[in-house]
C-alpha cells in the first residue's frame, strides 16, 4: 500500500491539544499505512530560516514550517480568511478584494510546494485539505511531482455566479483541475463545482460526475460528508457527566433546562441572529419564561481579522441587551462564554443539554451538530435545532430544520424542542444516529482514499 501524505494548514502535532475529530480520523489512516503530515507549524516568526520542524510518532512523521509575519498576514489573515472564507460562505459583502494578499497566498502555497516536493516519492498518495491550499497540486505538478493528489474542501462550494465574482477567479479555481480527485461535503457542493467547471472551464461532465477538460484532462469529483468518531464521543459523554465542570454546570441550572451552542466566534455561525432568535423565543412564549437557560460557548477565532473583532463587539452588546431586557434576579437567560473547553467536557455539556442550537448562516458540514447527537443519552436524548444551510442538514433531516435568518421560526423551534415528548425525541435521535454511526470519520477517510486509489489507478 502506498504511503499517505496529508497536507493541511494546521497540523495536529502529537503532544499539542488535538484539533478534534478530523485529527482522529487522519491519524488512524496515517497510522495504519504509515505516512507524513505536512503543514504550517502555527508559529509566526520574525525571519523564516526555511528550517522544517520534524517529529515522529509510530509510523507517522509530522513535518511543519513556520511563516514570517508578512506571509502570515497575506496568506492566512488576508487571502484565506478575508477573501476566500467569506466568498465560499456566500458573503460577497465581506470579501476583501486586495490584490497583494492574493500574491501572498500564492507565494505561501509555492513555499509549501518547494518544501514538500523533496519529501515526496512517486508512489505516495497526497491528500490536501481545505481552502488555504487550493493551488498546491498545480504548484507541485510544476515541480515535477507526478503522484496521485486528492483535495477535500471542508467549507461550502458556492454557486458559479459567486465564484465568478472573484477577480481572476479562473487562475485560482482553475488550479483545482490539477487534482486527480476533488471531494466536497455534499452532493450539492460537488454539483456546483461541476457547473463552475462547465461554465468557466469549458468542461463536460460524464455520467459518473467526472469533469472532462477541453485539453483532455479529467478530474474525479465526489461528495464525502465528513463524520465524527461517534463511538468515542458516546463513551466520552457518558463518562464526562461526572466531571467537576459538568456537575457544576448542572447545579448552577437549579433544575432549569439547558440549551447549548458551541461555535468558533465566526460570522458564518449566525450568532447575532441566534441571540436575537433566543430573545424572540422569550417574547413569543411567555408561558415558558424562566424554564430554559441558553449557554453559548464561542471561543475567539481569527482575532487579528477586523470582521471578527467587529462580531465580538456586536455579540457583547446583544448579550447585554437580551439579559438586561429579560433577566430576573434569579435567572440569567443567556450565558455567553468566550473560553474554550476540553473536548471531553463539551461532550458532557452536550449530554446535559435538552437542546442544541446549531444555526449557521452557511456551513460546510458542522460537526457540533453531529457531536451533540452522538453525545446524547439514548434513553433520554435532547433535540437538535439545525440550520437548513449547514451541510449536516442533508444527513440530519430528522433535526428541527430552520432558516437561521427567520427569527420567529427559530424562536418557535426552540419552544418545540424544549417541550418535545420523549417518544418523538427518541425517534428523531435514532434516525439521526444512523448516518452518524454508519458514516463516521473512519469511513469518511476510507471512502475518500479508496476513490483516490481507484481514479488514478
Ligand atoms: C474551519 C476550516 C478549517 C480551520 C478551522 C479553524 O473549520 O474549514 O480549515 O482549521 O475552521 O480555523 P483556524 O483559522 O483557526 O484554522
Amino acid at each position: 500500500m502506498s504511503r499517505l501524505v496529508v497536507v493541511s494548514n494546521r497540523v495536529a502535532v502529537p503532544g499539542e491539544a488535538r484539533a478534534g475529530g478530523l485529527a482522529v480520523g487522519l491519524e488512524a489512516a496515517l497510522g495504519t499505512r504509515g505516512g507524513l503530515w505536512f503543514g504550517w507549524s502555527g508559529k509566526v516568526v520574525r525571519e523564516d530560516s526555511g528550517r522544517l520542524h520534524e517529529q515522529a510518532e509510530g509510523e507517522v512523521r509530522y513535518v511543519t514550517m513556520d511563516l514570517d509575519r508578512p506571509d502570515h498576514d497575506a496568506y492566512y489573515n488576508g487571502f484565506a480568511n478575508r477573501t476566500l472564507w467569506p466568498l465560499l460562505h456566500s458573503r460577497l459583502d465581506l470579501v476583501d478584494y486586495a490584490r497583494e494578499t492574493r500574491a501572498g497566498y500564492r507565494r505561501v502555497n509555492a513555499l509549501f510546494a518547494d518544501r514538500l516536493a523533496p519529501l515526496l516519492r512517486d508512489s505516495d498518495e497526497v491528500w490536501i485539505h481545505d481552502y488555504h491550499l487550493i493551488p498546491l497540486a498545480a504548484l507541485l505538478r510544476e515541480r515535477g511531482i507526478g503522484c496521485r493528489i486528492g483535495f477535500f474542501l471542508h467549507v461550502p462550494m458556492p454557486s458559479a455566479d459567486l465564484l465568478g465574482a472573484l477577480p481572476e477567479h479562473g487562475r485560482l479555481f482553475g488550479t483545482l483541475y490539477a487534482y486527480d480527485l476533488v471531494g466536497f461535503q455534499t452532493t450539492r457542493d460537488a454539483d456546483r463545482f461541476r457547473t463552475y467547471a462547465r461554465i468557466y472551464g469549458g468542461a463536460t461532465v460524464t455520467p459518473d460526475g467526472t469533469v472532462k477538460l477541453p485539453g483532455g484532462g479529467t478530474v474525479a469529483v465526489g461528495a464525502f460528508p465528513i463524520g465524527i468518531d461517534a463511538a468515542r464521543i458516546a463513551e466520552q459523554s457518558a463518562a464526562a457527566v461526572g466531571k467537576p465542570a459538568v456537575r457544576a454546570l448542572r447545579e448552577s441550572l437549579s433544575g432549569r433546562q439547558l440549551a447549548i451552542g458551541v461555535d468558533r466566534l465566526d460570522y458564518s455561525k449566525g450568532l447575532p441572529e441566534r441571540f436575537r432568535a433566543f430573545g424572540r423565543y422569550i417574547e413569543r412564549h411567555p408561558a415558558e419564561r424562566g424554564r430554559l437557560t441558553f449557554l453559548q460557548i464561542a471561543p475567539v477565532s481569527r482575532g487579528d481579522v477586523a470582521e471578527y473583532q467587529h462580531l465580538r463587539d456586536q455579540l457583547e452588546g446583544l448579550a447585554g441587551h437580551i439579559n438586561g431586557t429579560h433577566a430576573e434576579p434569579d435567572w440569567t437567560p443567556l450565558r455567553y462564554v468566550n473560553r474554550n473547553f476540553a473536548h471531553a467536557t463539551l461532550t458532557g455539556f452536550y449530554r446535559m443539554a435538552s437542546l442544541a442550537l446549531v444555526t449557521p448562516l452557511r456551513d460546510g458540514m458542522n460537526l457540533v451538530a453531529k457531536e451533540y447527537v452522538a453525545a446524547q443519552d439514548p434513553e433520554n436524548p435532547g433535540a437538535l435545532v439545525l440550520s437548513m444551510l449547514a451541510g449536516a442538514a442533508a444527513e440530519l433531516d430528522a433535526a428541527l430544520l430552520v432558516n437561521p435568518y427567520d427569527l420567529d421560526g427559530v424562536a418557535d423551534a426552540i419552544a418545540r424542542a424544549s417541550t418535545m415528548p420523549l417518544s418523538e425525541r427518541r425517534e428523531r435521535w435514532e434516525s439521526m444516529m444512523r448516518p452518524i454511526t454508519g458514516y463516521d470519520i473512519h469511513v469518511w477517510c476510507r471512502r475518500f482514499l479508496e476513490r483516490l486509489a481507484e481514479v488514478a489507478g
